[in-house]
């Protein structure tokens, strides 16, 4: 059991998205219906089974783990969980994926808990696109949340947006404008079609080469060869070299060859990838073997063995994977 964790095609297993929390204080569009039901908190993984998931998957050989939701801030307890998890030998790094609405509280204590890095969602900086998207008004908490998280001296902060036709795309020069004229890296995403948001994704479906254009109208951009292991490919821009443009492309340039994660979902299910329905119930495994590492330590082997070489979406427009993102771990 010393080996590392490998799938049945031989992909190495590093990375873990553990997500601590279906609740989000926000209502994106492409991630959740408007009228949303939580699950109810006994089917939720306590601030102790999350910790006991984290060591096990590092004991397994996980080097990187990114806490994720839903809206990770909002799960009370969270700042001590990462200081708990920061500290498990063996881990590289703990990064968080949040929407950034709680940083101009939280930004400092995470850091001091030993959080390396922080991707922040940004879809908008215009406040009424900003509301259509999100369903809220916080894009001004936001934005002080990332100033925030400047200050307090991250490794790195990336923002991520979601581009959608007539909803952002016209937007992406500024918000690469924003995030590189502040250091900071930014990746678009390409939809994905999780969960029946209550609208059709394939009429504002927009590839990452049309945002690639979009950028190329206003910076000269050249490749960059590096690659995080993540799903992001990489360019940079010649005024500003120093910050990374990524694109992740689940459509246009899937990047399931060199997978390398798995994710955990705060009821426990692992899903071994986000296009495929299929889960493992740990959480039931956890509460029966409460002392016993080694039942949960073979249901992990084993479940990461059935990996799926890829997922399938199309871009139609069509719910694929029923599962909502907020409950998939982003
Ligand atoms: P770093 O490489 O550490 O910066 O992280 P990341 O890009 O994996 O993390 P982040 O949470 O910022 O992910 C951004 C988006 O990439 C997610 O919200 C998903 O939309 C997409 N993504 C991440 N992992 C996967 C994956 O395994 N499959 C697919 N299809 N999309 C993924
Ligand atoms: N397709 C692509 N990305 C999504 N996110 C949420 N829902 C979707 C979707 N349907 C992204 C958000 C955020 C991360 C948590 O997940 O932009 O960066
Ligand atoms: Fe919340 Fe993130 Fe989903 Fe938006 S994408 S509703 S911020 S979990």
């Amino acid at each position: 059991m010393n080996t590392p964790l490998q799938d049945g095609f031989g992909r190495r297993i590093d990375y873990l998205r553990l997500s601590v929390t279906d609740r989000c204080d926000f209502r994106c569009v492409y991630c959740m219906a408007e009228n949303m039901t939580f699950l109810p908190r006994q089917q939720v993984l306590s601030l102790e089974e999350l910790y006991r998931v984290a060591a096990l998957f590092v004991a397994r050989g996980v080097k990187k783990i990114r806490l994720t939701g839903g809206e990770p801030l909002v799960r009370p307890g969270i700042v001590g969980l990462c200081e708990k998890i920061a500290a498990l030998p063996g881990l590289r790094e703990l990064v968080m994926t949040t929407n950034g609405s709680q940083l101009t509280k939280l930004a400092k204590p995470l850091a001091e808990a030993g959080v390396k890095r922080l991707n922040i969602s940004l879809d908008s900086l215009d406040a009424a696109k900003f509301r259509a998207i999100t369903r809220t008004g916080y894009l001004h908490q936001v934005l002080a949340g990332i100033e925030a998280a400047r200050e307090v001296g991250f490794a790195r902060i990336k923002l991520n947006a979601v581009v959608m036709k007539g909803r952002n795309d016209e937007e992406v020069p500024a918000l690469v404008n924003y995030a590189l004229s502040r250091g900071l890296d930014i990746s678009f995403i390409e939809e994905m079609p999780l969960g029946d948001v209550g609208r059709s994704r394939g009429e504002s479906f927009c590839s990452s080469d049309e945002v690639r254009a979009l950028i190329a109208q206003r910076y000269e951009l050249f490749d960059s060869a590096e690659h995080s292991g993540g799903p992001a490919r990489y360019v940079r821009a010649n005024e500003f070299p120093d910050s990374r443009i990524g694109f992740i492309s689940p459509h246009s340039h899937n990047f399931c060859a060199t997978c390398n994660r798995v994710r955990m979902t705060v009821e426990g299910r692992l899903l071994l990838c986000l296009g495929h329905e299929n889960s493992i119930d740990l959480r039931a495994l956890l509460r029966r073997h409460p002392t016993r590492d080694q039942p949960i330590l073979a249901a992990i082997d084993a479940a990461v063995q059935r990996k799926p070489l890829r997922h399938e979406f199309s871009t139609g427009g069509e719910v694929q994977v029923l599962r909502f993102m907020n409950a998939s771990g982003g």
